[in-house]
């Protein structure tokens, strides 16, 4: 499996500069630790506002606030060393108007020293998007379905399975690309627009859920390591940490509840004594306490 060849952190000119000559492999990251482990596989990693969905149990993305992104932007980017790292703008804080856009991503980009950002939407965004890379943010789009209208959509549909949707999904990457964005996420996109897209612009598509047509793929972390309860039928899992998790935790309560845990390897003595430890105390011969009910 590659490693970056590049001994210093990607840049957005990198990521593009990959279509048509590698597949372009990224994932969500919301914390240091998982994001130090990726960054040796990936290309860029994304700080999604699926956090407020995966970390903090919302519903949808819509609660989700720019000091959430910052705070685990920050994280992300202390763990990752390589990838860049793209920030989610999340609702709320770049539609009114590109001047507020420029406003909270030039935030994102101080307090978190990450290397771009993500917008969702397509032609309407045409316009911020030109603002913002003018100004030295740069942009990746996201378009197809975008999780922040779900109140407008109705529900986390596939867009463009009829032919009648796709002259304005089309025209969605074309304005983003001519823009200046870097790459766009191509989200649950029916497989043959996604190719079309993929054809048409110069700049990488990155798809979820939408073929591997696209230039590039990225998916949830959570979800493709078999941690998230529900997924989409998009979603591979490449593990069962769920199933791995649990396992731990009970093992770790059985070894409590019957005083196997700490032994003394995990235990402290004084510095001067030398005599054997004391035997447990009497508690240790309780019965245990039935678990999990
Ligand atoms: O927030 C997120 O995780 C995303 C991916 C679906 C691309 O935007």
């Amino acid at each position: 499996m590659s490693l970056h060849p590049m001994s210093r952190r990607l840049m957005a000119p990198d990521i593009t500069a990959m279509k048509r000559v590698k597949p372009i492999i990224a994932l969500t990251s919301y914390h240091a630790h998982t994001a130090a482990i990726a960054d040796k596989y990936c290309d860029f990693l994304l700080v999604g506002d699926s956090l407020g969905m995966v970390m903090h149990g919302f519903e949808t993305t819509v609660p989700v606030t720019l000091d959430m992104m910052i705070m685990q932007g920050r994280a992300v980017v202390r763990g990752a060393k390589r990838a860049l790292v793209a920030v989610d703008m999340p609702f709320g804080s770049y539609e009114e108007s590109p001047s507020v856009a420029f406003r909270n991503a030039a935030r994102v980009m101080k307090e978190t020293d990450c290397g771009a950002v993500k917008l969702e939407g397509g032609r309407r965004m045409a316009e911020t998007t030109r603002y913002l890379v003018d100004r030295g943010i740069p942009v990746m789009g996201h378009i197809g379905l975008t999780p922040q209208s779900i109140n407008v959509i109705g529900g986390f549909k596939t867009q463009g399975r009829t032919r009648d949707q796709w002259a304005a999904i089309e025209e969605d990457a074309r304005a983003l690309a001519d823009a200046g964005a870097f790459a766009i996420v191509l989200e649950a996109l029916a497989t043959p627009l996604a190719a079309r897209i993929t054809e048409q612009i110069a700049i990488p598509t990155i798809g979820i859920g939408a073929s591997s047509a696209c230039d590039g793929q990225i998916l949830v972390m959570e979800d493709m390591l078999g941690l998230s309860p529900r997924v989409p039928k998009f979603v591979k899992k490449f593990g069962a940490v769920a199933t791995a998790i649990e396992d731990a935790i009970r093992a770790y309560a059985e070894d409590v509840s019957e005083r196997r845990f700490p032994a003394l390897e995990h235990t402290y003595a004084m510095k001067d004594e030398t005599e054997e430890r004391p035997s447990p105390s009497p508690q240790v011969t309780k019965k245990p306490k039935k678990l999990g009910t």
